[in-house]
């Protein structure tokens, strides 16, 4: 397939009107799969309410076809026609997110999407991107845009255009490049049709924001265990995974130093990823700083673009200096503690 790509900055004024914008509206309309930009992570977006269309999505990712896909609108107004019930909570959490990081499950309106964006649940997963390039495509396509990560399934998300085309050039029909996005991590889905309400993806707005604006809500346990059946069928893949087996690490640097040696002794090439802050006092094969203590929204920023850093170095282990998991925090741990597959190093064991 050939791709088409456009480059778009997004600061400009009246981006509705700007060519590339609409001829990346035009291959949506006509079912194809067209990667843009979101303040979390590049999507790779598809008419929501076409199965031939959605279809696109799953063969370019290579996506298992039991995970659904988060739908993205380009007004709030837009919501009412597609789900069934908006309430106050949900109100008020739009009123102070959107547009923004937070995916809302809702029940869904019969007969709007294509069930493969649902993966079969009566249930829809619903957020209004901060981006002017995301908000203006969606407009001008006209149709509520089914968009998950615009990587091959398994892989960190893209955070730059450039990384959507190691990943999908040739699978995909364009690529939309404007910029590097700003979050770094993906929104956080927030279960709105439970009470109270459940964080299904630690991302972009944190558990303590939430709590402040709605009061209450619950962390969900399929977040933090490997359990059977989660309640996100996205929790239970192996994802943002490094070609090299990543381990997430806790302990002094002290201790950390002394693990990279006792791995170079035993003939591996060694690469580690902490923030600036820990990075400057390490002697490794291959560092990454990856943002910096005082700001951890700096590490997720930069956070998947650092665990790709690796796959074009001949390491043979990458070690990953965990961070305090609040705030962002969680969000950060989260996606760490899945690349790694749940491996870690942790000091005095
Ligand atoms: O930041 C983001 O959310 C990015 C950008 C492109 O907007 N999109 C994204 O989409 O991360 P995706 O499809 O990669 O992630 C969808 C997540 C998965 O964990 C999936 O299981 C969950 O949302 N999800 C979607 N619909 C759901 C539903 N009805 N019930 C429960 N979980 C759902
Ligand atoms: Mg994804």
């Amino acid at each position: 397939m050939n791709t088409t790509q456009w480059s778009v900055d997004k600061n400009v004024d009246k981006i509705l009107k700007y060519p590339q914008i609409e001829q990346a509206a035009q291959l949506l309309r006509e079912g194809k799969t067209v990667a843009f930009p979101t303040e979390t992570v590049y999507g790779l977006g598809a008419d929501a309410t076409s199965d031939q269309a959605v279809q696109g999505i799953f063969e370019a990712k290579g996506r298992p076809s039991d995970n659904p896909l988060i739908v993205h609108i380009s007004s709030k107004k837009q919501l009412h026609d597609i789900v069934e019930h908006v309430d106050n909570q949900a109100g008020k959490l739009i009123e102070q997110f959107w547009p923004g990081p937070l995916t809302l499950i809702f029940k869904k309106k019969e007969g709007v999407f294509s069930d493969l964006v649902t993966a079969g649940l009566d249930t829809v997963g619903i957020r209004m991107p901060d981006h002017p390039v995301a908000l203006s495509i969606i407009e001008a396509a006209g149709k509520p845009i089914a968009a998950p990560s615009a990587n091959r399934s398994g892989k960190p998300s893209p955070t730059s255009a450039d990384h959507v085309y190691h990943d999908l050039h040739g699978r995909i029909a364009g690529i939309v490049d404007g910029g590097e996005t700003g979050v770094g991590v993906e929104s956080t889905v927030l279960d709105c049709t439970v009470t109270p309400p459940a964080i299904l993806r630690p991302g972009g707005v944190s558990y303590e924001e939430i709590v402040e604006c709605i009061g209450y809500a619950v962390i969900d346990p399929s977040v933090e265990e490997q359990i059977e059946k989660p309640r996100s069928p996205g929790m239970k893949y192996t994802h943002y995974a490094p070609t090299a087996p990543l381990f997430v690490t806790k302990g002094s640097d002290k201790w950390l130093q002394e693990t990279i040696i006792s791995f170079q002794q035993t003939g591996k090439k060694v690469g580690v990823m902490a923030t600036v802050e820990t990075i400057s006092h390490l002697h490794a094969d291959f560092l990454v700083a990856c943002g910096s203590e005082e700001d951890l929204s700096t590490t997720a920023h930069s956070l998947y673009d650092s665990i790709r850093a690796f796959d074009n170095e001949a390491v043979d282990i990458i070690l990953a200096q965990s961070v305090e998991p609040t705030g962002i925090g969680a969000a950060i741990m989260n996606r760490l503690v899945k690349a790694a597959g749940h491996k870690w190093l942790t000091e005095n064991e």
